[in-house]
């Protein structure tokens, strides 16, 4: 509808009327009741700020125009946003605020101008917010250099306090509060060492969109993925300290919530973040130096075995709670859904992600001529004389489990061979750390495509086509690897 006929229905129907900008200005984050503006008209948006997907992000745009927000935040541009914010119209802005019939444009302060540095190396997938790929040659060292772990922000990088004045706050389920500085838990915890792959649930999210329908959200290919070896104390050992008994568990503790201070949620169950072998760390240092900015400086939630995306960043609070936590990335955007499902889904009924099932990919296919193969072991392995293709790549899966097998196929699955785990020097209670493997074929072997598919130590392995376990949000997408040859 255009403004001067929405004016018109603004001032004839009793619901709506026409409002100053002084007026709009006070309904902002302070106040009881949240107001925006879009184009020339006015929304409350009271009811929907709990729903909102981001959280209490939006509000930085109440009391003011919310489409600087949406150029920030693309996402936002399209008609089912605009069909939401339509539920909520007050009114039209009163011509006499407007200049040329359009609302003055608001400043807004950039959320991102404060985010680091990065190395070129990474390959961007978004900038704004950044999400940036592992490049292929570090995928294949077992501990990824630190510049160039994979990134995955939703939103921005929090302009923090240092170490010596962050703060996290522990609230328990009684709704003690004890409160811990970075140098407290550094001074008063024993200190522990683990190796630790951190997988984003979306990796080779844009193989699935390839091999099986489109899929919603970051086309991540076999790079949301790093090894890191991560310092820190056991999350077990700081909630005994702030009064949890953790080999007694009270009946209402069932989840273990985290929240970053740029407003990331989410949450643990409490066996798994209470595990004495599950080596949940608060952790400040990777690979032997502060955390970078983009991981978690100056603390960060390290879950082991769990999908990335409950490895909170810029850890703020924890809350011993009996629920999950009710955050946007805990209740939707990391579960999965049948091949046959929808947007229209019940969210509430399909659980969140949690451990990682079983994963690998190809990270590198080469060819070595004959006469560069003297001394080359994997072609002794393998015995082969001629010109070899060297293929490689990592396998990993969830819950510390192993991987005892990696099967490698050069002929699209005809044929299999198995591949040679190296040997990496992993620390920590269980296997957390992905296995990098290396196998070479006889040139004349290969057709069509390389696949490979791993096994982990209680037998699970990989689905074999995309289409069966096709999910609209394309989390989880771990069928074989077939790479064209
Ligand atoms: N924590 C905060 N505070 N904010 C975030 O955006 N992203 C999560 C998780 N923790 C996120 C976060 C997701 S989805 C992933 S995959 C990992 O962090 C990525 O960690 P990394 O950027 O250190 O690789």
């Amino acid at each position: 509808m255009v403004s001067s006929q929405r004016v018109a229905v603004a001032e004839s129907e009793p619901s709506r009327r026409l409002y100053r900008l002084d007026e709009i200005h006070r309904h902002n984050s302070t106040a009881d009741s949240y107001w925006v503006y879009y184009g020339t008209s006015v929304y409350d948006i009271t009811d929907w700020v709990p729903n909102h997907p981001g959280g209490e992000v939006i509000l930085r745009a109440v009391g003011g125009n919310i489409e600087p927000y949406w150029n920030i935040f693309t996402i936002h541009k399209k008609q089912e946003v605009h069909d939401i914010l339509e539920q909520y119209l007050i009114g039209e802005i009163d011509p006499r605020d407007l200049v040329e019939g359009k609302a003055p444009n608001d400043e807004v302060d950039d959320p991102f101008k404060k985010d680091p540095e990065r190395s070129d190396a990474l390959i961007v997938r978004s900038s704004r917010p950044c999400n940036a790929e592992t490049p292929k040659d570090q995928l294949e060292t077992f501990i990824t250099p630190s510049d160039q772990h994979y990134v995955r922000n939703h939103l921005w990088v929090p302009p923090l306090q240092d170490a010596e004045s962050h703060r996290l706050t522990i609230e328990l389920n009684d709704g003690t509060e004890k409160e811990y500085s970075v140098r407290d838990l550094r001074n008063n915890f024993q200190h522990h060492t683990i190796t630790a792959t951190l997988q984003c649930s979306g990796n080779r999210r844009a193989h699935m969109s390839a091999e099986a329908q489109a899929t919603s959200g970051l086309q991540w290919d076999v790079g949301a993925i790093s090894n890191t070896e991560w310092t820190g104390v056991r999350l077990r050992d700081v909630l005994r300290d702030a009064g949890l008994q953790v080999d007694e568990l009270p009946e209402d503790v069932k989840h273990i919530q985290f929240t970053g201070a740029e407003a990331y949620g989410a949450s643990v169950p409490a066996i798994k973040a209470l595990d004495r072998y599950g080596d949940v760390l608060l952790v400040f240092e990777m690979n032997g130096q502060p955390l970078m900015p983009d991981h978690g400086y100056p603390l960060r939630l390290l879950c082991p075995g769990h999908v990335a995306a409950r490895s909170v960043k810029w850890l703020q609070k924890i809350t011993v709670s009996e629920d999950e936590s009710w955050s946007q990335w805990q209740r939707r955007d990391y579960k999965c859904f049948g091949p046959n499902q929808r947007s229209d889904v019940d969210w509430d009924r399909a659980s969140s992600i949690q451990e990682t099932p079983v994963q690998s990919a190809i990270t590198s296919i080469s060819t070595i001529a004959k006469d560069r193969l003297a001394n080359l072991r994997l072609a002794q392995v393998y015995g082969l004389e001629e010109d070899i293709v060297r293929v490689a790549g990592y396998a990993m899966s969830g819950g510390g489990r192993g991987i005892i097998r990696v099967d490698v196929s050069p002929d699209n699955g005809r044929t299999w061979q198995q591949a040679r785990l190296i040997k990496d020097e992993c620390k920590g209670s269980k296997s957390w750390s992905w296995k990098r493997w290396e196998i070479a074929f006889s040139k004349h072997d290969l057709a069509k495509c390389v696949v490979v598919k791993a096994i982990d130590d209680s037998y699970n392995c990989q689905p074999e086509s995309f289409p069966a376990t096709y999910n609209f949000k394309g989390n989880l997408a771990t069928a074989w690897h077939r790479v064209p040859v």
